[in-house]
């Protein structure tokens, strides 16, 4: 039991960044286009780390694309420009999609 509450802890502290990146994607839009798992308007946000797993400059060319929007990459869709969304939050938000597995 006691070994049960620590995991539960445990899992706890290690999910609260992630749900606190979720709540920001959700405050600045992007979860009405973008889904973790699933492709909405834009593609799912586990696609886009796969595409883009072990590319180093993925996540200042995402930072720049999320800003600026574009399309072309996933389909013939824009992502219009996000910015409302101040630097810091986009850069949050671009490490926290690149991290989905
Ligand atoms: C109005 C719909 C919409 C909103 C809002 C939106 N996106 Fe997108 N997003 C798209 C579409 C469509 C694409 C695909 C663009 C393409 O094919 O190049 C995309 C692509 C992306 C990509 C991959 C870009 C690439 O070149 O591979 C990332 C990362 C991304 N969005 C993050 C975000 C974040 C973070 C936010 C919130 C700040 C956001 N999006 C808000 C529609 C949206």
């Amino acid at each position: 039991m006691k070994k049960m509450l620590l995991a539960a802890l445990l899992l706890g502290t290690a999910a609260a960044p992630a749900m606190a990146n979720l709540a920001l994607a959700q405050k600045n839009n992007c979860l009405s286009c973008h889904a973790v798992d699933h492709k909405v308007v834009g593609p799912a946000y586990k696609d886009v780390a796969k595409k883009y797993a072990g590319d180093k400059g993925a996540e200042a060319k995402l930072i720049a694309k999320v800003k600026a929007g574009g399309s072309g990459v996933w389909g013939p869709i824009p992502m219009p420009p996000n910015s409302q969304v101040s630097d810091a939050d986009i850069k949050t938000l671009v490490k926290w999609v690149l991290s989905q597995k």
